[in-house]
């Protein structure tokens, strides 16, 4: 298992050192333990937990990395993000590193870049949410692919109770999340909402056992990781480049996408394995 949490062990030379707020495994520890883990399962842990993890510019930095470096490597298929320890995903961006902002330094120094590249990664990210996923740390999930979601979790876009806004996505992905009705309420009032309401509202995947959240969240990689890679990002990158555009361009897109997938040796490789009642072979080609 590769684990990286200081800075320089495999960093690019362009790339800015890890630092130790941020673990990658590749491959991820076995799902409950079991087995040696899936190879193409990757496992990056936000780990700051005297301030729930709250994201400062280290983090974020450290987060672009990763996500960027797992993205370019071919063993890698998805990817789980979670927070370390019990407590909390991220309970929102360091209010202590904004509190004396102003409008010209966190335009520069809001990590902003930081949020477009880890929501660029093509590879399917799903986040692991045990205890406090708040302001930019409910942004944070919403970001990635699929929630899995403890029965501890608490949600919440808080930010209107700091004097400001959602300011990491969370107007808008909340909102397409679970429409904007709800969204205004929750933004407006900045109330938090646990696992089961963000389960009803449609924002989670699925709410289980808190204890069982990192490894279900793992299993669920592992089965998206088994899939053809190629198709895996397909349809990520159409449902997420579609969300903003009509219908009618949404569906143009899809079935260019679509039709593309028929180029790929796994498209003939899988219709082939099903019609010769075998498990597919999948060379990601
Ligand atoms: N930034 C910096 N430090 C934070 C933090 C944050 N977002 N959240 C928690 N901490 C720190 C606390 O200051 C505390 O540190 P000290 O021990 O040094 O005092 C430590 O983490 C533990 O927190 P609490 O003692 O407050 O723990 P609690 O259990 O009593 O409360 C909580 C937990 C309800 C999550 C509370 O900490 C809280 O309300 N945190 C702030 C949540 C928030 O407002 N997030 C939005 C930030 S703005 C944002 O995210 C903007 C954006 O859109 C990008």
């Amino acid at each position: 298992m590769v684990t990286e949490a200081t800075a320089g062990s495999a960093n690019g030379p362009d790339e800015p050192q890890l630092a130790p707020v941020v673990r990658v495994d590749l491959p991820a520890p076995p799902a409950f333990g079991r087995g040696s883990g899936d190879p193409g399962v990757a496992l990056v842990t936000i780990d700051r937990q005297s301030v729930l993890n709250a994201l400062d510019a280290a983090v974020l930095s450290a987060l672009a990395a990763a996500f960027r470096r797992l993205d370019a490597d071919p063993t890698c298929r998805a990817i789980v993000l979670t927070g370390a320890g019990t407590r909390a995903f991220a309970a929102g961006a360091d209010i202590k590193g904004m509190v004396d902002a102003t409008p010209a330094t966190i335009e520069t120094a809001g990590g902003f870049e930081h949020w477009e590249s880890i929501s660029a990664v093509g590879l399917p990210v799903i986040a692991a949410v045990r205890g406090f996923a708040l302001g930019g740390g409910c942004e944070l999930a919403l970001q990635c692919d699929l929630i899995v979601a403890g029965d501890d979790a608490t949600f919440g876009q808080p930010e209107i109770k700091l004097g400001i806004m959602p300011g990491a996505g969370g107007t808008q992905r909340l909102t397409r999340a679970v429409g904007k009705a709800r969204a205004m309420e929750l933004i407006l009032t900045g109330r938090s909402f646990d696992a089961r309401e963000a389960e009803r509202l449609g924002m989670v995947s699925v709410v289980v056992p808190a204890e069982e959240t990192l490894d279900r969240a793992l299993e669920l990689a592992g089965r998206i990781a088994a899939m053809p890679p190629l198709a895996v990002r397909s349809a990520k990158a159409v449902i997420a480049a579609t969300q903003e555009l009509p219908l009618a361009e949404g569906l143009r897109i899809e079935r260019r996408v679509f039709v593309d997938l028929f180029a790929t040796e796994d498209q003939h490789e899988g219709m082939t394995a099903f019609i010769e009642k075998r498990q597919p072979h999948w060379t990601g080609r």
